[in-house]
């Protein structure tokens, strides 16, 4: 073969060399190997010219430079491409700047039940859960609440009609035939909790609870509550109260005394509301007191062995008292000007 087609050989396959390598590794060792200072194919040739007859030599350099140059040419391309990121090859230039991401936050009644769990957690009280559907025997039965009770007025509660597909249309029934209601109160916890479990008992629950209340700016049909329960020997009122008082000196970020107002709930006995002070007068909290002996026998606890507190406060009371917010409405409308804040 004459330098001419030496040459013209080279530069081939140079060029299959560089198109076939696949990474900056490869392309470097075809580099080395075409391109090389040292041993390169191309230095060899270069040691060929000076055996080229005069007459040819013009040519021949010619056919060297172009070969070089277009090898070196094509060694540079290939190397910013395979810089460039893959998918640019596919149409997408991930190195353009991106359309920015809303980032969503969490809503507020979330961001305060959040807030309550970690702070109930470090006082060493475990989250509990139930379902919202619930049978008459954990929303009323089991927590002393007795048939003839006015909470458990139909025109109050929100029992679940049944389907078309019911036998006899009429109340939903559980699995027992019994009627079924979305639940009025997280007190319906309490007892799943201690059914399942034996003392001691240090649970919250957070969730929603419903009632057929007329919407206005501080009542909705749905709303959400804290359920608090500890069980165990030698549980008191005096726990009581310092749990909650811990639990509202955390919350407001001050330390704030609690006042009990002697009250009645079927659940508890003694039962207090529960205030705590505010802009000069006293502000409501919610409920609380002793279990009542006959809700400790509903689940099989001995009410000579153990006694047990427990509280219901309302989340979102806490949650616009905090942020003062004036309505409760505000929480459901899903209006991100408002949801923004938080
Ligand atoms: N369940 C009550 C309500 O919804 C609140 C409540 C009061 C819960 C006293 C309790 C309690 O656990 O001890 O109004």
């Amino acid at each position: 073969m004459d330098a001419i087609g030496e040459l013209q050989a080279y530069e081939q396959a140079a060029l299959a060399a560089i198109a076939a390598a696949d990474g900056a590794a490869a392309l470097e060792s075809v580099r080395i190997e075409f391109l090389g200072r040292k041993h390169g194919r191309l230095r060899e040739l270069q040691t060929l010219l000076g055996q080229v007859e005069p007459p040819q030599r013009p040519a021949v350099g010619k056919q060297f430079n172009d070969a070089k140059s277009k090898v070196e040419g094509a060694f540079e391309a290939r190397k910013q491409e395979l810089a460039r990121p893959k998918s640019v090859a596919s149409g997408v230039d991930i190195t353009l700047p991106g359309t920015p991401l809303a980032l969503g936050r969490k809503h507020p009644l979330t961001q305060t039940i959040d807030e309550f769990k970690d702070i109930m957690g470090r006082f060493g009280f475990s989250v509990a859960d139930g379902p919202e559907l619930e049978d008459e025997w954990h929303n009323f039965e089991a927590l002393n609440v007795p048939e003839d009770h006015p909470a458990r007025d139909p025109l109050d509660n929100f029992y679940v009609a049944a389907a078309a597909a019911t036998a006899n249309a009429g109340a939903a029934k559980d699995g027992n035939g019994r009627p079924v209601l979305l639940r009025s109160q997280t007190s319906t916890v309490q007892i799943r909790v201690m059914e399942r479990q034996r003392p001691p008992v240090r649970i919250v629950c957070l969730g929603r609870v419903y009632r057929p209340d007329t919407i206005d700016a501080t009542h909705s049909c749905m709303f959400h509550q804290m359920e608090g329960l500890m069980v165990g020997r030698g549980v008191t009122m005096a726990h009581l109260k310092t749990v909650i008082r811990m639990l509202f000196t955390a919350y407001l970020g001050h330390d704030v005394s609690i006042r009990f107002r002697p009250s009645f709930f079927p659940f508890t006995e003694p039962s207090v509301e529960v205030d705590i002070p505010w802009e000069g007068g006293w502000l409501e909290m919610g409920g609380a007191g002793m279990v009542d002996p006959h809700v400790l026998e509903a689940v099989q606890y001995d009410p000579e062995e153990f006694t047990g507190f427990a509280f219901g406060f309302g989340i979102e009371r806490l949650c616009m008292k905090r942020h003062a917010i004036t309505d409760i409405r505000r929480f459901y409308e899903n209006d991100l000007r408002f949801l923004r804040q938080f």
